[in-house]
């Protein structure tokens, strides 16, 4: 089937953003065509330009079938139907990728909120037994039904917002049936991409007296199990002092590596704890949180191709400091943004919040903001040659805007996002 799109006031392809791999974006990386059109096959693009450019070859002419026996066939070339789709003057760029999330979970953990604000740190109320482990418990007594019915919810939350890529982990069973029900549930959710993560080693749960035996029950059992049911293809950890320290951390991604899984981290989320440094030496796609780290590493992550993924609302709720963006990106760092959605450090869902403050509290221009929100978080969940920015071959992943691109990230709880098509389909 193809598709024709016209009526496009300004189509920001973000062609430079690919082309600097993410890193040192600016505005004129934007790629902007005006009254342009896009032509999507079967969910990729196929082209795209100035509407009076649109090629007639591409509309294909096919031979009509033979009629009858014994009369010519009609000889003459028709046009295949092309459906066109007017865009209304809209201006489209490509959509959104939201690529950390702790989207699957049950309970909620608002009083902890309260408590933290009355000045109890998340690593106290963790350790006596609130934090991960509450939803631990809420999450292995909540049915798959009832787990997919909330997750549903949420997602659907972040297409609305022009998000069509959502990376989803487990890690909140911390048993082999509940984390297995987790990606079960992750891989069932509809209307949008969803990467599914394991996330096992997100905390010591109950049963297992050490963080040593734990893993090797990961590796030993859930990994294996994980991987031949297809439940996912990449593995986390939480590298932290006080949850998964860097040794036990490296010998278990690089069993998981072992066994064919692309590996990420939350590291230096708390405090310097190797997860960065163990990232780039693994060739981990992404380093996530990262906000306590030094010159060192910043050099380190710019050398290599793992993506330093930034959360700034972990740190809004967890009252840290942000990130050093700046010196990441004029290192040369490729970053990425996302919300961190989870009950905890995060339960919020707000792209246009995180990039508020990636604006505001992290000093990113806004070039930097939407190429971190597009390519650096494909890039961060390995896809940045499948989507991302509008170009031949891609998948036609793109939205409408109500506004231009200088009023995203700017005015949160303001929609700006009119429609959101994902291989060409709308939403
Ligand atoms: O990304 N840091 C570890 N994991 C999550 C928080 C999980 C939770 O508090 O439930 C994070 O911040
Ligand atoms: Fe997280």
């Amino acid at each position: 089937m193809t598709v024709l799109f016209r009526d496009i006031a300004e189509l920001h392809t973000f062609d430079g953003f690919a082309k600097k791999d993410g890193r040192k974006v600016s505005e004129a990386d934007f790629g902007t065509l005006k009254n342009a059109a896009l032509i999507v096959e079967d969910g990729r693009i196929q082209w795209c330009g100035p509407d009076r450019k649109i090629p007639p070859s591409l509309v294909k002419p096919v031979r009509q079938p033979a009629r009858q026996p014994g009369r010519l066939p009609a000889r003459q070339p028709v046009r295949q139907p092309v459906r066109e789709i007017s865009l209304d003057r809209a201006l489209v760029m490509p959509s959104f990728v939201e690529c950390h999330t702790h989207l699957v979970y049950a309970g909620d953990r608002s009083q902890e909120f309260e408590l933290r604000n009355q000045g109890v740190s998340y690593k106290e109320i963790a350790a006596r037994g609130g934090g991960i482990l509450s939803t631990m418990r809420a999450t292995r007594q909540a049915s798959a039904g009832k787990l997919l019915e909330r997750a549903q919810f949420a997602l659907d939350r972040f297409v609305e917002q022009g998000v069509t890529v959502v990376e989803v982990k487990s890690g909140y069973a911390l048993d082999e049936a509940g984390e297995l029900k987790m990606l079960q549930v992750a891989n069932k959710l509809r209307r949008a991409r969803i990467v599914t993560t394991f996330l096992g080693a997100h905390a010591l749960p109950p049963e297992f007296g050490s963080t040593s035996a734990y893993l090797d029950f990961l590796v030993g059992r859930l990994l294996p199990k994980v991987r031949r049911r297809k439940l996912s293809s990449r593995v986390d950890i939480f590298l932290e002092k006080g949850f998964f320290e860097r040794p036990e951390s490296e010998s278990y991604l690089l069993a998981a590596r072992d066994l064919g899984f692309q590996i990420t981290l939350h590291a230096d989320q708390l405090s310097l704890s190797g997860g960065t440094d163990l990232g780039v030496e693994l060739g981990a796609l992404s380093v996530d949180h990262v906000l306590q780290i030094k010159e060192e590493q910043v050099r380190k992550l710019a050398r290599s191709s793992t993506t330093a993924v930034l959360l700034p609302l972990a740190d809004l709720y967890l009252s840290c400091p942000y990130p050093r963006a700046r010196l990441m990106i004029d290192e040369g760092v490729r970053v990425a943004l996302a919300t961190d959605f989870n009950p905890g450090s995060s339960p919020c869902q707000d792209l246009q919040l995180v990039g508020l403050l990636a604006r505001l509290e992290m000093k990113m221009s806004l070039a930097e903001v939407l190429c971190a929100y597009t390519f650096g978080a494909a890039a961060a969940l390995g896809l940045q040659s499948e989507q991302a920015s509008l170009q031949v071959g891609k998948r036609a992943d793109f939205i409408t805007l109500n506004c231009g691109l200088n009023e995203l990230f700017y005015s949160p709880g303001r929609p700006c996002v009119r429609s959101v098509y994902r291989d060409g389909a709308l939403q």
